[in-house]
């Protein structure tokens, strides 16, 4: 078979070839190095590794991703129904291809250039390298025939790539994060190359039809127009984009969480119990409202920080009944733009509790760490409204998560209308963040909603978010990965 190696076989954890292979930026762990020279692993961030871990491991399939930290030569690793295949990123690839061009070029160009992009050759380089080692890596591991999902923006690259290396494979590409219209993608020096790196796959996949149909529409204007630098003879129809003689699908499938198992565990005596604790805590406050996210500027906390600052100024929100708890998990931290926002963010909580908080009752409660999964569960179970306030995202599971936790259908969602998640959750409280009014408005009402009126929308929400969980969203793009033509051809075949 053209351009299987050896290893292929057998897998290069000494496990059998695996018939199904994500690969991605990050594996589902990070190595993390201790004070004391030791290491271990802890759970990577992000909402990729929320979703994709539990499909994989009910595959047993293999995931190829960086271990998070640099220069970490690791082996293999077999657990629990899943081979971890470590990429080792040295300090220069991680300064360049990851904090460099996936977060200080892609990130914003593809939320809406809310911060601007810087474009840098170098940094261009070393993504194209970076994506070579990972296609590399990949093309060692997958059985023969085997479907490859290649995740996100960070290896938009490794389809073509590694169609080259193993054109016995299936490949597939899923985009996390929103993909841009057609006005601010062409800002972009090397537009042509990410499509044709796209091109690669057989299927690619995005949360809303709006990404594919951008998707396309740039696979034709950049495939057939003169201002492409190279000739990639594209000529498409909607959804469908023709390469040579290979066809290309391009579709929506919105990603969801673990819904049932989540729902779950929100109801266990132990989670309710936490709840309660967690109010007490706080001081019984009459409302908590709570924030959980990656501390990066697409997530619009700074927006709600306004808005309850001044709701407190106002007079409209009474700093002694009620508290905003925001747990914010790390993030990128070596990117400029993140340095900022966390001393913004870390001003504007320090001017609201010292202006309205009092002596061991502050009115924002503000964590910078990740939080254990069933501590956050139990956070969710306790809070009356979650505050969703991007201005720009590919989906916000997180949103999807609090729905999922309340069974006892309390709480209210606060959801902006510019998160994927907002095309399925319409009966959430829907704002437009950029309008700071409405934001604040709209938390009053979810604040104050009559209790049958917040029954009615969280039942209609949960109603969604259990019917449509990551197994189903998995499946869907599976399948109809399955269901291309250069599939039919390998006969890809997978536990689903
Ligand atoms: P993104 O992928 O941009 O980080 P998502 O909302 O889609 O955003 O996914 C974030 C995931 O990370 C969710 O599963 C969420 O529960 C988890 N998460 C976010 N903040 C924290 C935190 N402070 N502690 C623990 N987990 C967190
Ligand atoms: O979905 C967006 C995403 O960038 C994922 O690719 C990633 O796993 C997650 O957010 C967390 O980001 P990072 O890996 O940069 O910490």
């Amino acid at each position: 078979m053209a351009g299987k190696s050896e290893s292929a076989a057998q897998g290069d954890a000494g496990a059998p070839s695996p018939d199904l292979v994500v690969v991605a930026n990050r594996l589902p762990v990070d190595l993390e190095r201790l004070p004391d020279g030791s290491t271990r692993w802890k759970r990577s961030p992000g909402g990729l590794v929320t979703a994709l871990e539990p499909v994989l491991r009910r595959n047993h399939g293999a995931w190829v991703g960086w271990p998070g930290v640099p220069d970490a030569e690791v082996d293999p690793i077999v657990e629990d129904g899943l081979t971890l295949h470590p990429v080792t990123l040295s300090a220069r690839d991680v300064a360049k291809y990851y904090e460099g061009f996936s977060n200080g070029t892609l990130w914003p160009l593809y939320h809406d250039v809310v911060v601007k992009p810087v474009f840098d050759r170098a940094w261009w380089n070393t993504y194209v390298d970076v994506n070579r080692r990972f296609a590399e890596a990949t093309a060692k591991v997958a059985a023969e025939g085997a479907t490859v999902w290649v995740q996100d923006y960070q290896l938009q690259l490794v389809p073509k790539m590694l169609r080259m290396l193993r054109p016995d494979l299936t490949i597939g590409f899923f985009q996390h994060i929103p993909f841009p219209p057609v006005e601010i993608f062409m800002q972009l020096p090397w537009r042509a190359e990410i499509i044709e790196g796209l091109l690669g796959a057989d299927l690619v996949g995005f949360h809303l039809p709006g990404g594919a149909q951008n998707f396309v529409y740039l696979a034709n204007r950049l495939g057939g127009h003169p201002v492409s630098r190279t000739q990639i003879g594209v000529r498409s129809r909607f959804g469908e984009v023709q390469v040579g003689f290979r066809t290309v699908r391009a579709g929506a499938f919105p990603i969801s969480i673990a819904s049932s198992e989540l729902d779950e565990l929100s109801k266990s005596r132990s989670v309710r119990q936490r709840a309660r604790q967690i109010r007490q805590e706080l001081g019984n406050p009459r409302r908590i409202m709570l924030g959980v996210d990656r501390l990066d500027y697409t997530k619009g906390i700074d927006i709600r920080l306004s808005a309850v600052r001044e709701l407190l100024e106002e007079g409209r929100l009474d700093p002694k009944d009620n508290v905003f708890v925001q747990l914010a998990t790390p993030s990128r931290e070596r990117v400029e733009h993140y340095m900022h926002m966390r001393d913004e963010i870390e001003r504007q909580v320090g001017r609201i509790n010292g202006d309205y908080g009092e002596v061991g009752h502050p009115v924002v409660h503000y964590l910078h760490r990740p939080i254990p999964r069933n501590e956050l569960i139990a956070f969710f179970v306790a809070a009356d409204v979650m505050l969703v306030t991007p201005v720009r995202d590919g989906m916000n599971l997180v949103a999807k998560e609090y729905v999922a936790c309340r069974s006892d259908l309390g709480g209210a969602l606060l959801l902006s209308e510019f998160t994927g998640a907002a095309t399925e959750l319409r009966q959430a409280y829907l704002v437009n963040p950029h309008d700071l009014d409405g934001v604040k408005d709209m938390l009053l009402a979810a604040l104050d909603q009559a209790p049958e009126e917040g029954r009615k929308r969280m039942r209609a929400l949960r109603r969604q978010v259990l019917a449509h969980d990551v197994d189903r969203w998995a499946r869907a793009f599976l399948n109809a990965l399955a269901e291309t033509p250069q599939a039919g051809e390998t006969g890809a075949s997978l536990q689903r």
